[in-house]
């Protein structure tokens, strides 16, 4: 059985200070439980201090939101996967629609990134989604496809095991129109069947899928019943800590 994973991504939102406080007070409304797996992706920058204020043994990871694919070198601006696991990170999101969109990554990249995350033991979140125009042109498969092929090419079957897929269309990130249940379940269930002819069902079994856009609490407990669906990455409503315990307990709560 596939443990539910739910991801905070706060992008580009909260300083060192503010990512402290936003985790004291995350963890007084939390009850750790092995029912459910919880990562934040803080910015660079709030990292450390998210890594303080979790404590060295937290049962909530940490994750980075970005990575740059070679170990060291002259890449200004840049982070390699081996100062995110220095800073403790776990998990590390690669190739999210923003990055695709607004900063030019391309599938070859992706695959470059995830596999310098698996060399340093970071599990990579690989996020793939369809934007408006293909889904309204009956292309959301073959994009899906697109992009699972260009950022898992070459991967074994043991890379796998650590690496979750993200199903993110584009035209419901940050626009309060989540997909139904009915839509994430159908891409989800087609991304598994991609998982298995490409590699085994075992692989593909074992692969965590979850779902990103417009996430809530409202509509968490409706995706998440769904067998298809192993847990969500969450932005606007990760900014809340409310908000965002309340969607971990939702998968806490999940399949007795
Ligand atoms: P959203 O963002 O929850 O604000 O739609 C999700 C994401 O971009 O990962």
């Amino acid at each position: 059985m596939r443990t539910p994973l739910i991801v905070g991504n706060w992008k580009m939102n909260k300083t060192a200070s503010e990512a402290a406080a936003f985790i004291r007070d995350l963890l007084e409304r939390l009850t750790p439980s092995p029912k459910a797996d919880v990562v934040l992706a803080p910015p660079f920058t709030s990292l450390e201090s998210a890594g303080k204020a979790l404590g060295p043994s937290s049962w909530i990871s940490l994750g980075a939101q970005n990575l740059h694919w070679d170990p060291q070198g002259s890449f200004t601006g840049e982070v390699s996967a081996s100062m995110l696991r220095e800073l403790g990170c776990r998990y590390v999101i690669v190739g999210h629609s923003e990055r695709r969109l607004l900063f030019g990554e391309r599938d070859e990249t992706i695959q470059k990134k995830v596999r310098a995350a698996l060399a340093q033991g970071l599990a990579p979140i690989i996020c793939v989604g369809e934007s408006l125009a293909e889904r309204e042109a009956d292309k959301t498969k073959s994009a899906v496809t697109t992009q699972l092929n260009g950022g898992l090419a070459g991967l074994t079957q043991q890379d796998l095991v650590t690496v979750t897929i993200a199903y993110e269309p584009v035209w419901a990130i940050g626009t309060g129109r989540a997909a139904t249940t009915e839509q994430a379940v159908a891409v989800h269930r087609s991304i598994r069947s991609f998982m298995e002819t490409g590699w085994n069902s075992t692989t593909a079994a074992a692969m965590r899928i979850l779902y990103g856009g417009s996430v809530t609490p409202q509509n968490a407990e409706s995706l998440l019943a769904s067998e298809a669906i192993d847990g969500a990455l969450v932005g606007g409503a990760c900014l809340n800590p409310d908000s965002f315990a309340r969607i971990v307990r939702i998968a806490q709560t999940r399949r007795a």
